[in-house]
C-alpha cells in the first residue's frame, strides 16, 4: 500500500494477505512506485500517486491489480495499465453523500462568509454585533448550477433542492434521465447558459483532457460579480490564475475549493483572497466513508485473489 488506510481495513488485509505498508505514510516518488510494481501482485494506490506509463515500464513487472482508494482515477494512465496487463479498480458509490455534504459545507461557508468571520473572531478583531457586519448572501430560493450530473452532482442537487429550497440547473455530457430532472424540477443546460443563470455553481465533473480548465476567465465572467463557485471534484477543472484574478477584482463574489490543481501546493495569491474558502481535499473525509472506501478496495482485492470478477473494474 502506498499510503496508510483505516486500521480496520489494514487489519483485514494483514490477516488475509502479506501486507507491505508505507509506514511513513508520505507520497512515494516515481522510482519507489516502479520498485513496488516489481515486488507485489496488488498495489493499493491513491490520488497522491502519479501512475503514468513510465511506472509500468519496469523489467520484471509483477503487479496485476491497482486497487485505487478513491473514486477519481485521473492519476492513473488506464490505457498504459491495460497495455501492461494490469487491472484497475476504484471505490464508487460509497463517498457520494460525504462529498455532497462537503460541497454544501463550502456553499454555505462562502455564501455566509463563515471563513472570514472565523478568522476575524480568532484573531481578536471582532468588535461586536452590528447591523452591517459581514453580510453574506441568502441561499434559500437561489439557483444552483451543477456541472457533472453523476452520483455526487445529483446528491448535491438533492441537498440544495430539498434541504435549502434552491432551484437546480444541471449540465452533463450525456442526457440527464427525465426521472432526475423531474425529481429535482431541474433543467439541463449547456455550461455557458448554466453559468449565466446560476447564483452558485458546483463542479462535479471528472478530470480529463476535455474538462481541463473548464472554468476559465471567460466562463468566470459569465458567472458574474454575485456568483459563487464551488469545487469538490478536481483542481484542474479551474484555471486558478483566472480564478485568483476574478476573486481579487470582484469578477465573482466568492469561491469554495476542496481541490487544487497542484496539490498540496496552493498558489499564495489565491490563498490571500479573503473571499476564498479553502479546504485540504477532505470531501470523503469521515471515519465511516474512508472505512467504506477501504472495504470496497478490499472487496476488489479479495475478488482478484479468488480469481473472480472484480466488482469495480475500470479497465
Ligand atoms: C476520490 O475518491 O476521488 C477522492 O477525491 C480521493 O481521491
Amino acid at each position: 500500500m502506498t499510503r496508510r488506510w483505516p486500521d480496520e481495513v489494514e487489519d483485514l488485509l494483514d490477516q488475509e494477505f502479506t501486507l507491505h505498508r508505507n509506514t511513513a505514510d508520505d507520497p512515494l516518488n516515481q522510482q519507489q512506485l516502479k520498485t513496488l510494481m516489481e515486488q507485489v501482485d496488488v498495489v493499493g494506490v491513491t490520488v497522491t500517486d502519479r501512475l503514468d506509463a513510465s511506472v509500468f515500464d519496469v523489467p520484471d513487472l509483477r503487479v496485476k491489480l491497482l486497487a485505487n482508494f478513491g473514486v477519481g482515477f485521473n492519476h492513473i494512465d488506464l490505457e498504459a495499465a491495460a497495455a501492461a496487463g494490469i487491472a484497475v479498480t476504484n471505490t464508487p458509490g460509497v463517498l457520494t453523500d460525504c462529498t455532497a455534504d462537503l460541497a454544501m459545507t463550502l456553499l454555505l461557508m462562502t455564501a455566509r462568509r463563515a471563513g472570514e468571520g472565523e478568522r476575524e473572531l480568532r484573531s481578536g478583531g471582532w468588535s461586536g454585533w452590528r447591523p452591517t457586519h459581514l453580510l453574506g448572501s441568502r441561499v434559500s430560493g437561489k439557483t444552483l448550477g451543477i456541472i457533472g450530473a453523476g452520483r455526487i452532482g445529483l446528491a448535491t442537487a438533492r441537498r440544495a433542492r430539498f434541504g435549502f429550497g434552491m432551484k437546480v440547473l444541471l449540465n452533463s455530457r450525456s442526457e440527464v434521465p427525465a426521472e432526475h430532472l423531474n425529481e429535482l424540477q431541474a433543467e439541463q443546460l449547456p455550461i455557458d447558459e448554466l453559468l449565466q443563470r446560476s447564483d452558485f455553481v458546483s463542479l462535479h465533473a471528472p478530470s480529463s483532457a476535455e474538462t481541463f480548465h473548464l472554468i476559465d476567465q471567460r466562463r468566470l465572467a459569465l458567472l458574474g460579480p454575485s456568483g459563487i463557485l464551488i469545487n469538490t471534484a478536481r483542481g484542474d477543472l479551474i484555471d486558478e490564475a483566472a480564478l485568483t484574478a476574478a476573486l481579487r477584482s470582484g469578477g465573482i463574489a466568492a469561491a469554495g475549493l476542496d481541490v487544487f490543481e497542484h496539490e498540496p501546493r496552493v498558489p499564495a495569491e489565491l490563498l490571500e483572497c479573503e473571499n476564498l474558502v479553502a479546504l485540504p481535499h477532505m470531501g470523503s473525509g469521515t471515519v465511516e466513508t474512508r472505512t467504506a472506501m477501504g472495504m470496497c478496495a478490499l472487496a476488489n482485492i479479495r475478488a482478484y485473489a479468488a480469481d473472480e470478477r472484480l466488482p469495480d473494474l475500470l479497465t
